[in-house]
């Protein structure tokens, strides 16, 4: 195997969103890989899988923004039992992904007579050393495995389906939405994938790129943090894919296609947020970034035309924090209709998308027309991103 040739990968996103990654999943092929294409081989909930070369589709990991996580699947084989599974794993050919370690596995099953994961795990770490006695891992990777942090060495994803097994590994490590750029959380965050997958559904609604982004209620600003990010590239964390020996041997491959044209979608980014601690969060956060914070209440009267301007926000709900918003309102229908009028009065935006729990049903109205309605899980509970165009 080599890093220029074809693999397949998997490419996990949250439920129902997967679509909105493989827009984002052409624009950035476009972006940075001009010469090269991938080939969209299934959209199944839940993730795409792609095929493309390898040396691509590991540095997916640092240029995708809505992706949980990336697999690269190294096999597919018909297997019952445990010393089957053994079998095959210790006649693998691991050379090119592993450096010695015992790897973590991630087991899954469904309809299949292997279903135990203590069994699967012990059969296919006991393969994996099998298959190191007869193959012994070279000096130099052993010393990369003695100095690496363990926590993004790859794991072993495997999967079986009616008795048909997927061989899986880790390219990511810890989760995709980790950027470890923007470290302050304020009060329930909403995680940087997801925020990223949000835009990209916002950025389609949009005429031109002379916008200012509002978020009217932004938190630690990470609506705002990922849209002047768009296309940055994620450089200052681990990934696992960094750990497997082809890489090792080959770090220059990895960086030599890599095109950096960065235009962005919005013209300027700005932030408002009641929570004097959370503004001072939200600061810190956007140091050295062209995003504006203020301290600020969407409820006061004071107002903050921009034009043009888009907004985008994730009021509170359910029990994350608790279930008064502002302090005084309690958070049902019309709270959302409320924030969603004081929007328009404050800043007159020509569009807001706005995540509302799914209880609570959106209508055109006189006001508003709902031009997008997406279903989705904001950790753990059901909502709905609602793109709204106001009636000017
Ligand atoms: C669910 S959090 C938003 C999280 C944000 N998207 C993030 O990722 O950090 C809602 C935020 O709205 C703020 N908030 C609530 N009522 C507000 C109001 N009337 N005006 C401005 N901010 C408000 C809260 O203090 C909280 O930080």
């Amino acid at each position: 195997m080599k890093l220029t040739d074809n693999a397949l990968f998997f490419i996990v996103y949250p439920m129902d969103l997967e679509d909105l990654g493989l827009l984002e999943l052409k624009e950035k092929f476009a972006l940075h890989f001009e010469d090269a294409g991938f080939s969209l081989i299934k959209q199944i909930p839940g993730g795409l899988e792609i095929e493309c070369p390898l040396s691509i589709g590991l540095r997916l990991n640092t240029i995708l923004r809505t992706p949980t996580r990336i697999l690269l699947r190294l096999g597919e084989f018909k297997c019952r039992d445990a010393p089957k599974l053994f079998q095959k794993i210790s006649k693998f050919n691991w050379s090119p992904w592993l450096i010695g370690q015992i790897p973590e596995i991630e087991s899954s099953s469904t309809n299949s007579r292997l279903f135990d994961s203590r069994k699967i795990e012990k059969a296919i770490q006991d393969g994996v050393l099998q298959y190191y006695r007869h193959k012994p891992v070279k000096k130099k990777y052993l010393e990369h495995l003695a100095a690496s942090n363990l926590l993004n060495l790859p794991k072993i994803y495997f999967r079986s389906v009616d008795d048909v097994c997927t061989l899986s590994l880790d390219t990511t490590g810890e989760r995709l939405h980790l950027r470890n750029e923007k470290i302050l959380t304020g009060l329930a965050p909403i995680r940087e994938n997801l925020a990223a997958l949000l835009l990209t559904e916002l950025k389609t609604h949009l005429k031109n790129d002379t916008y200012t982004l509002i978020d009217p209620m932004c938190g630690s600003g990470t609506f705002l943090f990922e849209a002047a990010n768009e296309n940055a590239i994620t450089s200052k964390r681990d990934f696992s894919y960094l750990h497997l020996p082809l890489v090792l041997d080959d770090k220059n491959e990895l960086k030599q296609l890599l095109v950096i044209n960065p235009k962005n979608s919005f013209a300027n980014f700005l932030g408002f947020e009641m929570n004097a601690e959370v503004v001072s969060q939200a600061l810190k956060n956007c140091e050295g970034t062209n995003i504006k914070i203020e301290m600020g209440n969407l409820f006061d009267k004071a107002s903050h035309k921009i034009n043009p301007s888009i907004a985008i926000m994730n009021p509170p709900y359910g029990i994350r924090v608790g279930v008064r918003g502002s302090g005084e309102e309690e958070i049902n229908l019309p709270y959302y209709l409320k924030v969603i009028e004081a929007v328009k009065n404050k800043f007159s935006p020509e569009i807001l998308g706005i995540i509302v729990p799914a209880d609570y049903r959106l209508k055109t109205n006189n006001s508003f027309t709902i031009k997008a309605a997406r279903a989705f899980k904001n950790g753990g509970i059901d909502v709905v991103f609602y793109v709204l165009e106001y009636a000017q």
